[in-house]
């Protein structure tokens, strides 16, 4: 069946067959996304207003719909939910020298080889050192287009000339506007720019990437301002010293936005990491306390992560609560359950933990790893190698279950766990996968039992 676009405003509903900045229904900003319907038997778009007021069968709402562009990168392209949408707005936000313009050019180049027209703008750079990494990245395509500029308005004009597929504004904050009379990188340059591309992108047929650094400060200018009127929003994150790179779905009006995508930084460019697991765990210490590997769930893709933990102490006062990559909240319901359930006083003890790699483990599922982790650091006990450990922990103790268990099992057996602590309401429905036992908890208090070569119970006892 034939589709139609039509333009919706997301606060009042109301239709258009344009897109607009402002809804002319309810007078917000922004808000007016495009939407693709069936077109009825005879009826052009003019048969739409009719359409709205009927009830349709669920089933007859034709659904994704959507074409896609690949990019051609996986990673890239599983994040966005399956490739760009033509006519919609990508943002993408990060630290300054994280890999944003690679990973944009690197793309690019892949689209461009295919023989597709693609529009680079650079606000930031001169065509030398453009070309410099071009050459790095092995893109040498007459299809991709460079333009450097830091005006809007010859940007906007440039863009209708040559009709590409995909156009990169690198970065928002390096564009400034004739008509606007802030400093370039201020608030209302960078909504400015952003919302007259925006305008351009869902006139046209291209899709749009806008490049966003990250302010150290986070807020201000920042892409934070923009979140609310792009289509989609992609952070790349990583850490200095590190060659691995996250792309990390925030927002997307087209698709799942838990998606991640992992990459790692050479000397060519970014490589696509298929098997993020292994590079979570290659660095991983043996028989040390304090360390525990979880399986996390990242859109739809079980991830293993290391959790590791040290309580040092005790100290005089109250001690000191760190965590990095994981959810303080969540640490602090890890500790007050071990203090009431398990009788072990960690008030005095300093904590600090981090999921290791990069990974940010803050989901429930790695509460019982937490714990782990904190106990085996408490207990200097290392954990008994091959064993993973996840569940969600409440404050009564209880462990509780969690979904894709089946993914989290499978993904650790892949990587050679012969041994899984999980919730004992997720034991069951579990296949018998060879080699691989799995073993129910229903409650904190059999965690220590089942931790260790030993049984860590005694040991518990002598610390309260
Ligand atoms: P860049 O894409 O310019 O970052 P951003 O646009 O987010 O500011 O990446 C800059 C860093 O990446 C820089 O420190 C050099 C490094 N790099 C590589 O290690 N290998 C490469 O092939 C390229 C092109 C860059
Ligand atoms: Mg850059």
């Amino acid at each position: 069946m034939k589709t139609d676009i039509v333009f919706v405003c997301t606060e009042c509903g109301k239709q258009m067959l344009k897109w607009m900045g402002r809804c002319p229904g309810c007078g917000e900003w922004h808000t007016v996304v495009e939407r693709e319907i069936a077109r009825s038997k005879g009826g052009g778009v003019g048969s739409l207003e009719k359409r709205t007021g009927n009830v349709v069968p669920l089933t007859e709402i034709q659904g994704d719909t959507v074409p896609r562009m690949k990019t051609g990168i996986q990673e890239l392209d599983r994040v966005l939910g399956g490739g760009m949408v033509r006519r919609s707005v990508i943002l993408l936000g990060g630290d300054p020298g994280i890999g944003k313009s690679t990973l944009l050019m690197q793309a690019l180049g892949v689209m461009a080889a295919r023989g597709e027209t693609v529009l680079y703008v650079s606000g930031e750079e001169s065509l030398e050192q453009l070309k410099l990494r071009a050459e790095r990245l092995d893109v040498k395509s007459p299809e991709f287009l460079i333009l450097v500029e830091n005006e809007l308005e010859p940007i906007m004009e440039k863009m209708g000339d040559v009709q590409a597929s995909v156009v990169v504004i690198d970065s928002v904050q390096s564009i400034c506007s004739r008509s606007s009379d802030s400093l370039p990188g201020s608030v209302t340059q960078v909504r400015h720019v952003a919302g007259t591309v925006l305008d351009r992108v869902k006139r046209g047929s291209a899709a749009c990437f806008i490049v966003g650094h990250v302010t150290k400060d986070g807020v201000l200018a920042g892409p934070k301002v923009l979140e609310h009127m792009v289509d989609t929003v992609l952070y790349f994150e990583g850490e200095r010293g590190h060659a691995y790179r996250i792309l990390r779905g925030v927002k997307n009006r087209f698709g799942s936005a838990t998606e991640i995508g992992v990459f790692e930084m050479g000397d060519r460019g970014l490589a696509e990491v298929s098997n993020p697991s292994e590079l979570f765990l290659s660095e991983r210490p043996q028989g040390v306390s304090g360390s525990a590997v979880t399986a996390l769930v990242e859109g739809t893709r079980p991830i293993l992560a290391e959790i590791q933990a040290l309580v040092t102490g005790p100290i005089p006062g109250q001690g000191r609560r760190t965590c990095l990559g994981t959810d303080s909240q969540r640490l602090a319901l890890m500790i007050a359950v071990i203090e009431k359930k398990l009788g072990l006083a960690l008030g005095d003890q300093d904590i600090f933990l981090n999921a290791v790699g990069g990974v940010r483990a803050v989901e429930p599922a790695s509460d019982l790893a937490v714990a782990a982790a904190l106990l085996s650091s408490f207990l200097e006990r290392s954990i008994t190698g091959g064993t993973l450990v996840f569940g969600e922990v409440g404050l009564a103790g209880e462990v509780r279950r969690v979904s894709k268990s089946e993914a989290r099992i499978n993904e650790a057996s892949r990587l050679g766990f012969n041994r899984i602590i999980a919730p004992a309401a997720n034991v069951e429905p579990v296949p018998a996968t060879s080699g691989i036992k799995v073993v129910g908890v229903s409650h904190i208090e059999e965690l220590s039992g089942l931790l260790f070569d030993s049984d860590g119970s005694a040991e518990i006892k002598t610390k309260r």
